[in-house]
């Protein structure tokens, strides 16, 4: 059965006169999550208190949950577990391959990445120390750069700023060829299009849950490890819950079965109700339904803005192969235009030095609302209303 969009867009909470271009940097909030969220905390947390550890599930939701994850980004069953936050995640995924191919010592990624992820990286090979380093080159020179100094490509597959989407299959395939693990950032990719980290071999992927799959602000990360290398991957950050038996309270770490030793620590469970009931919504999702819809919204998108807004430049790769699911425009004036289309009810954002970023959804964003969205922004750049000062002073989170 198709996918209904119109099933999908009822089950979230769209303020009135808000076109919410944003999901993928902040998902809205799903109705059954205020509910779901109330009920973990007034009938389990409230009324089985630490029973609720065993009574209501609390201790295997994160496994539970990476399993649901795990079918939107073509994950095998028990391979994805939830926890901490994304950068944590990707210090772990790294640590551990990186000690999977130890004559290796180059993390190879790319200028287009994450920064936090550069970081986390960074970090990693100062504390390492022994030869270790992180070697950046411009995305479009990945493929070229996994060479046999490489020890783990650290990747995300779709840039946060342009929306440009890296060939997965390509360079994984490259990195075993050339003796390097894989390790995937899927902040922009976990319920932004079809992933199918078990067709291309992928070795590790981490990504987020508060963008595309709706988990509310500080939501947890999920970490993939594949089922070849989950029983010999050290975890790195070897919690107290990724141990075997955590409640035998063993003085020596022994890392727990397959995915469950990446788990660190307590499990944010009521993060992770707000999660569950953010997932309930994708049972009915079909992948290849929602890229299909996604692509056809941010063309849409891209012809009515190329063609309403001249003075604007198309950020995103216009071939479908190479892009994400969302659109970004260039100007040098693109922080005051964001906040004039915020203050005119467009939510999208803004991302340094000069993009305006725009997020499709297709859960709960359709054509009416891109027609609408390109008719405000073309009344804003032909108008001026953006040059204003109030427009211009920049916030701490843009
Ligand atoms: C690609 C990518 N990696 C890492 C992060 C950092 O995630 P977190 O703040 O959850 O650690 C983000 C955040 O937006 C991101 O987009």
């Amino acid at each position: 059965m198709p996918t209904d969009f119109d099933t999908t867009k009822a089950q979230f909470v769209l303020p009135e006169g808000i076109i919410y271009l944003d999901g993928n940097s902040l998902g809205p909030l799903p109705k059954a999550a205020a509910a779901r969220v109330a009920r973990t905390v007034e009938a389990e947390w409230g009324q089985m208190l630490i029973t609720g550890w065993n009574k209501a599930g609390w201790m295997d939701q994160p496994a539970r949950i990476g399993d649901r994850i795990g079918r939107l980004i073509g994950a095998e069953p028990g391979t994805v577990v939830m926890g901490d936050t994304l950068s944590i995640k990707v210090y772990q995924a790294l640590a551990s391959a990186l000690e999977m191919n130890p004559t290796r010592r180059v993390i190879l990624s790319d200028t287009g990445n994450f920064p936090s992820d550069l970081y986390m990286a960074d970090g990693l090979v100062r504390t390492l120390g022994n030869g270790y380093s992180l070697r950046t080159v411009a995305p479009e020179d990945v493929l070229d750069a996994i060479d046999d100094t490489v020890a783990v490509t650290m990747i995300t597959e779709v840039d946060y700023r342009t929306g440009r989407r890296h060939d997965m299959g390509a360079i994984t395939a490259k990195a075993h060829a050339m003796g390097a693990l894989s390790v995937w950032d899927l902040a922009h990719s976990a319920g932004a299009l079809p992933v199918d980290l078990a067709g291309v071999g992928a070795d590790f992927a981490v990504g987020c849950t508060y963008k595309y799959l709706n988990s509310g602000p500080g939501g947890p990360a999920f970490i993939y490890v594949a089922p070849r290398h989950a029983d010999a991957a050290r975890p790195a950050l070897s919690g107290w819950l990724g141990h075997e038996a955590p409640f035998a309270f063993d003085l020596d770490y022994r890392p727990g079965r397959g995915i469950e030793r990446m788990r660190v620590g307590t499990p944010p469970v009521l993060q992770l109700a707000a999660l569950e009931a953010a997932m309930d919504i994708w049972d009915g999702v079909d992948m290849a339904d929602l890229r299909a819809r996604s692509l056809a919204l941010t063309d849409r998108f891209i012809a009515g803005v190329e063609g309403a807004c001249p003075d604007l430049t198309l950020a995103t790769p216009r071939d479908h192969a190479r892009r994400g699911s969302q659109v970004s425009f260039r100007h040098p004036e693109g922080y005051a235009i964001m906040q004039a289309l915020i203050a005119a009810g467009v939510i999208g954002d803004f991302r340094a030095p000069d993009i305006l970023r725009f997020g499709f959804t297709p859960l709960y964003i359709g054509f009416d609302e891109v027609d609408r969205a390109v008719d405000i922004l073309a009344r804003i750049m032909a108008t001026g209303a953006w040059d204003r000062p109030e427009f211009k002073t920049r916030a701490k989170v843009t």
